[in-house]
């Protein structure tokens, strides 16, 4: 790497364009056995690491830069936004391939075992995220995991659901549809940016609580502001009081250590395919045990009417199960890495880039700087400078990919910097260089 860091560009850790589209290429035409050759190596090469960097807690190094190698990156682009979809590990590339490649050359024999396989990556998704697997189903994405919930509860005229001020489209539409269709209320709660503490944030939505009460819909992960919500504390809160929690994960699994019974939320929506590296296509929902019976199936074939597992929502006819088993193996990955090594790092690399965009003049922090209410996602504006400028800006100049996010009117309009673990120190440097130039010269 050059002192800018800047052999990535054009070659990612010796991934040049070139290669990217052999290796996609091939992909579709190995052999099934060389496929699982290729991620047996992947996985004994992790695990050689663990071994030797055990102790690696640095933002930077030996470990983090192997790691970057198994993400398949065109043409050295440094993402830096893992809204809308992130990156696929290779192992997960694949799994997805070998999946297809079985099913279109013996689609009727794949049947006989695809149940099995579906629960396998079931099981590996709720002791990922310490669920029952009779707690875990495998939906599309967050939003229709949103949908399930609002529309599959019986709640009557006048009941009342909050929300944040700051929810992505995909967490306030379900209820906006409830409310036109049977005449529920919606409550909005604004939450700071970034709220003061955890005990503002609860507060905020325990003033709000009426007895119509009777769900709190809001982001764990907010997509404006980078908040990680304290859902473990405003569950409390609203249990006391008898109202369940539905969250808006859509960021939450691959960033953090995540825990459902730890939390006792009672729905947790989440997209795979922005933090974990599954494909696009493939969600999770968690419903809580006691609750099955209180939310309906919205879909429906045989199987829609059991209330002894959230299989029930998956109800929904034929899918595209490589994705789902792709799934499985984007757990695997990142078991082979560890959880909390995952959020340690994720969270070190987001304190950097807070500390340093600090320094820069006109810079306001949308996120806290607090581990406990922060992630990977860093939101912030600077002072008299057009969002877009700096995307196009640190794009054109670095191949770093971030974006603009947020509302002018309502004062959160700036820029949203993803930092997951494929992203080194380097690069947070580049962005920061590509900030600072802008600042000096106003543009
Ligand atoms: C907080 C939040 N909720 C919901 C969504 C919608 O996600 P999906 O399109 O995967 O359902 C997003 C997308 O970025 C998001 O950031």
């Amino acid at each position: 790497m050059d002192s800018n860091g800047c052999d990535e560009r054009n070659s990612v850790e010796g991934y040049s364009r070139r290669d990217f589209v052999r290796y996609f290429l091939a992909g579709s035409t190995l052999s099934v056995a060389a496929l699982n050759t290729l991620n047996a190596s992947v996985y004994q090469s992790i695990k050689s690491l663990n071994t030797e960097y055990v102790e690696d807690e640095s933002p930077d190094g030996v470990y983090w830069n192997a790691v970057r190698k198994y993400f398949l990156f065109q043409d050295g682009v440094i993402m830096m936004n893992n809204g809308t979809v992130g990156p696929m590990p290779k192992p997960v590339f694949n799994t997805l391939m070998k999946t297809f490649k079985v099913q279109a050359t013996n689609p009727y024999d794949t049947y006989a075992y695809i149940p099995e396989k579906i629960e396998a990556v079931r099981r590996k998704v709720a002791e990922f995220i310490n669920a029952d697997p009779e707690e875990v189903a495998i939906t599309r994405n967050t939003t229709e995991g949103m949908n399930f919930v609002a529309n599959g509860m019986d709640l009557q005229e006048g009941d009342e659901v909050i929300l944040s001020t700051m929810e992505h489209p995909g967490g306030t539409h379900p209820w906006n549809l409830k409310e036109k269709r049977y005449g529920i209320k919606i409550v909005y709660v604004p939450i700071g940016l970034p709220p003061a503490s955890v005990d503002e944030f609860v507060a905020g939505f325990e003033k709000s609580i009426t007895p119509r009460t009777k769900v709190i819909s809001i982001s764990h992960t907010v997509y404006i502001s980078g908040l990680i919500s304290p859902l473990k504390e405003l569950c409390k809160m609203a249990h006391e009081k008898g109202i369940l929690v539905l969250a808006d994960s859509a960021h939450g699994i691959g960033m953090l250590d995540l825990d459902m019974k730890d939390m006792d939320v009672d729905f947790f929506a989440t997209s795979p395919y922005k933090w974990l590296g599954a494909p696009t296509g493939v969600g999770v929902l968690y419903v809580k045990k006691e609750h099955l019976d209180k939310v309906w199936a919205t879909l429906a074939t045989s199987g829609w009417e059991r209330t002894d597992s959230a299989r029930k929502y998956e109800a929904v006819g034929q899918r595209a199960d490589a994705l789902s088993i792709a799934l499985g193996e984007a757990v695997d990955f990142q078991n082979h890495i560890g959880k909390q090594r995952i959020e340690r790092r994720i969270k070190a690399l987001a304190l950097y880039l807070k500390r340093e965009l600090k320094k820069v003049p006109g810079v306001r922090l949308h996120t806290s700087e607090d581990p406990y209410i922060s992630g990977g996602l860093t939101a912030f504006s600077i002072e008299g400078i057009e969002p877009q400028n700096v995307v196009d800006y640190v794009r054109e100049k670095y191949n770093i990919v971030i974006r603009t996010v947020g509302n002018k009117e309502k004062g959160t309009y700036g820029l949203r910097v993803s930092t997951h673990i494929y992203i080194t120190q380097k690069h947070v440097d580049m962005l920061l260089e590509g900030i600072h130039h802008l600042a000096e010269h106003r543009v």
